[in-house]
């Protein structure tokens, strides 16, 4: 197949996956008017702002190399993506990282204040929870809130902002990264083998696919604050520098943070030589990571 099919052929599967998952996520919210309509309203506010819809794309997309049921599968690609909103509500909270403009709007606490900010996000958690149970294997929710607490996202985030400002060593940016960020997107494409029937060592190889384009995933997010535009980000450019995060381009410069992330797509793409089964998709994924730089 030509690059032009291939391409097509993942714009299709995000366009599907957008499609899908903004239907099942506008069945679980409650709608605007239920009371107390201000939460709701703000947490539809986050979820439809626009959003890649990544971490749905990544659990649908293993699940099916696994053959597990598509209704399940999406169950757990909006919870997730839920739990994603979550994050960044409270991420661009002004006690965090403090930014104005996410995913091409302004951010939930500069439209509702910052009290009803915090609680929406803590009902996206919520109600991702409810969502996720849905599945019945306790082995994949506990899998999934052990990715978003002290020993995944939470761990990452807390370092990432003790460390505002400070020198860091490399390993301690990449425990940030691969915590902050790559724990969720890892638990995306575990979690959806699980759901189907990969066999153990399957499910490790998805487990290294995972950690690598998890990590890939936010050192691009780091270019694109430097090089990126507004426009193209739906958010701030800039943020980094006048917060003086710890970032791979602060540490490893603009081109050595792109060489870093392409060898972490490639050795994510290499752990996908699974007998038997289809992973182009996966494949096609980890090359949208850093397409988004180069
Ligand atoms: C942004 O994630 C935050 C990170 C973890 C890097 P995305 O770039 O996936 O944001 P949306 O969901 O498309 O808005
Ligand atoms: C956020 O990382 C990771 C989360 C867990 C939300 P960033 O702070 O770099 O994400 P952006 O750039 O604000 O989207
Ligand atoms: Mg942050
Ligand atoms: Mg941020
Ligand atoms: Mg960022």
């Amino acid at each position: 197949v030509s690059d032009v099919g291939l391409t097509t052929r993942l714009q299709q599967f995000l366009t599907d996956v957008q499609g899908q998952s903004n239907h099942c996520l506008d069945l679980v919210l409650p709608d605007e008017e239920t009371h107390p309509a201000v939460v709701h309203r703000a947490m539809r506010y986050s979820v439809f702002a626009g959003g890649k819809r990544f971490r749905p794309a990544l659990v649908i997309a293993a699940g099916r190399v696994f053959g597990a049921p598509q209704e399940t599968l999406l169950n757990l690609a909006c919870g997730i993506e839920l739990i994603h909103t979550y994050s960044l509500i409270h991420d661009d909270l002004p006690c965090m990282d403090d930014d104005d403009l996410r995913r091409g709007k302004p951010t939930l606490h500069k439209v509702f204040g910052e009290g009803v900010a915090v609680l929406a996000g803590d009902a996206l958690y919520a109600l991702a929870f409810e969502i996720i149970s849905r599945c019945s294997d306790p082995q994949v929710v506990a899998e999934v809130a052990r990715a978003t607490g002290t020993m995944g996202m939470i761990g990452g985030q807390v370092v990432d902002i003790l460390l505002e400002g400070q020198p860091i060593r490399p390993e301690d940016l990449e425990y940030i990264h691969e915590h902050k960020t790559g724990s969720i997107i890892t638990a995306c494409v575990t979690a959806g083998a699980r759901l189907g029937d990969a066999e153990p060592g399957e499910v490790e190889a998805i487990d290294r696919y995972g950690r690598n384009v998890g990590l890939a995933f936010q050192i691009v997010d780091d270019v694109l604050d430097e090089v990126g535009d507004a426009a193209t980000l739906g958010k701030e450019p800039g943020s980094d520098r006048i917060k003086d995060k710890n970032t791979y381009p602060k540490l490893h410069g603009l081109e050595g943070s792109v060489q870093i992330a392409t060898e972490l797509v490639e050795r994510a793409k290499n752990e996908l030589v699974l007998p038997g089964r289809d992973t182009i998709i996966l494949r096609l994924l980890a090359d949208f990571v850093v397409q988004r730089v180069t």
